[in-house]
């Protein structure tokens, strides 16, 4: 296996180097208004992404990541839905606006899609404020304005998360496009796009592939008309929560949205105490529990991994993908924490020999449906090691983060910031000057101690 080296063995100078590259990243998407999620693949804001950029932002501009936040924030929809594409003017992104046929459904004013994306603001709003509370001073000051304005905006979103896709008692969210998950066309969902048949649609030309040369790198043709289908069974009914249920063919319980919402709950929950709306507190830790109950109880004992299931068959989601490591996550329980270490620094994932840098790839290394190069099928995405990362090091696990730390940046040092990586060479693949990726890397390089 290939060692990540120590921190110490980096001169100083290249860790100063890969930080003043990540910045120049960020600066080079900021249209003013949003960062985009890439310059030319994704060229508006997507709802995980600005969450993370926004972590990222708050190491050189506070008040910049919440003009992030803010801006997404401005685009929730009456429901209490946050959309998962708040789009820019700039043209050449698919499907855009008009296929969304979101006008009228959301806000007056607002450009967006009509799905949702894994809810990781307030685990990074939580992450901003106590950044800039140990600064101090204007930092402090825009932060407490910030969250103590924001709150119930963030709220009525976990409530309509609550409502609309986890009212069941399961402890699961439901998500209706595979595209909600962020995590697009993993494995997990092969068995449900199975089953989705597409009808009469409107032809389309994808644009993904035009700037992503190698097709390879990017989902089917057939998984597209798929995806598309599912957009316009949702135009269909006015993107209506009630009616998804019934008319959807695709409908998942998603088991790493839900670990990530149970989090992020607990965070929620810490800044209505400290920011002025502590009646809010106990029902966010409710959910937080019965969302924690809910990933928990999905583990395969045999494999030790949580599980999705799909929703129109009952059957449990069997690939094994990084979202069976929602319970790190999550969970409360040590004895499942445990084993779930265990399988990640295990054979199939962290400690596969053969790997560049010892970090998580989307799918086991040793399942036969892993495509190396692909997506969610297999490559290494460097916001999910940090992501991982900080969910381990918020339960005290420092000596996990600073591996995963040193891994990443070893990983991060080629020079592109990418979108995803090549598990086995560390090839970065997909859009290049990935906004979250160089994100990342400025929380790496924030002091591992006190960041
Ligand atoms: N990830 C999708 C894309 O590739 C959209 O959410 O465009």
């Amino acid at each position: 296996m290939s060692q990540a080296p120590d921190r110490d063995t980096y001169p100083i100078k290249d860790l100063e180097e890969l930080g003043r590259r990540a910045r120049n990243v960020l600066a080079a998407n900021d249209l003013g208004t949003m960062v985009t999620a890439a310059p030319n693949l994704y060229p508006h804001m997507w709802s995980w992404d600005a969450a993370f950029v926004a972590a990222g932002l708050s190491t050189v501009s506070v008040e910049r990541a919440l003009r992030e936040l803010d801006y997404l924030l401005a685009a929730q929809w009456k429901s209490g839905m946050i959309p998962h594409i708040v789009f820019s003017d700039v043209p050449g992104y698919f499907p855009d606006i008009e296929r969304w046929g979101t006008r009228g459904a959301s806000p007056e004013g607002v450009q967006s899609s009509g799905i949702c994306q894994p809810p990781v603001h307030a685990t990074m709003l939580r992450r901003i404020v106590e950044r800039a509370t140990a600064a101090g001073g204007k930092d402090a000051r825009l932060a407490d304005e910030f969250t103590r304005r924001t709150l119930p905006g963030w709220i009525d979103w976990h409530a309509w998360l609550r409502r609309a896709r986890g009212g069941d008692g399961s402890g699961l969210l439901t998500i209706y496009h595979g595209w909600e998950s962020g995590m697009d066309n993993s494995p997990r969902f092969d068995g449900p796009y199975s089953r989705v048949n597409p009808g009469k649609m409107e032809p389309f030309v994808r644009t993904d592939t035009q700037k992503v040369k190698d097709h390879s790198q990017r989902p089917s043709d057939e998984e597209y008309s798929r995806y598309l289908w599912l957009v316009q069974q949702m135009a269909d009914v006015r993107f209506d929560d009630e009616r998804l249920p019934r008319v959807m063919a695709f409908q998942v319980k998603d088991v790493f949205m839900s670990a990530i919402y149970a989090a992020a709950n607990e965070d929620l929950a810490v800044l209505a105490e400290q920011f002025g709306l502590p009646e809010e507190a106990p029902r966010l830790r409710e959910w937080a529990r019965e969302f924690r109950d809910g990933v928990d109880a999905t583990v395969d004992g045999r494999t030790g991994l949580a599980r999705d299931r799909d929703v129109l068959t009952g059957e449990w989601i069997g690939p094994p993908t990084m979202a069976g490591f929602a319970p790190l996550i999550s969970t409360n329980d040590q004895a499942l924490l445990d084993r779930q270490l265990e399988v990640f620094e295990g054979p199939d994932w962290t400690g596969d020999p053969r790997l560049a840098f010892p970090l998580p790839a989307s799918t086991s290394t040793t399942y036969k449906g892993l495509k190396p190069r692909q997506y969610w099928r297999g490559p290494v995405w460097p916001v999910m090691n940090w992501y991982l990362a900080h969910c381990l090091r918020r339960r005290g696990d420092e000596k996990r983060y600073r591996r995963l730390r040193e891994a990443s940046l070893a990983q991060l040092m080629e020079g592109h910031f990418g979108e995803y990586y090549e598990p086995f060479t560390g090839e970065p693949l997909g859009s290049m000057d990935q906004s979250w990726t160089a994100a990342v890397a400025l929380e790496w390089l924030a002091d591992p101690e006190n960041g």
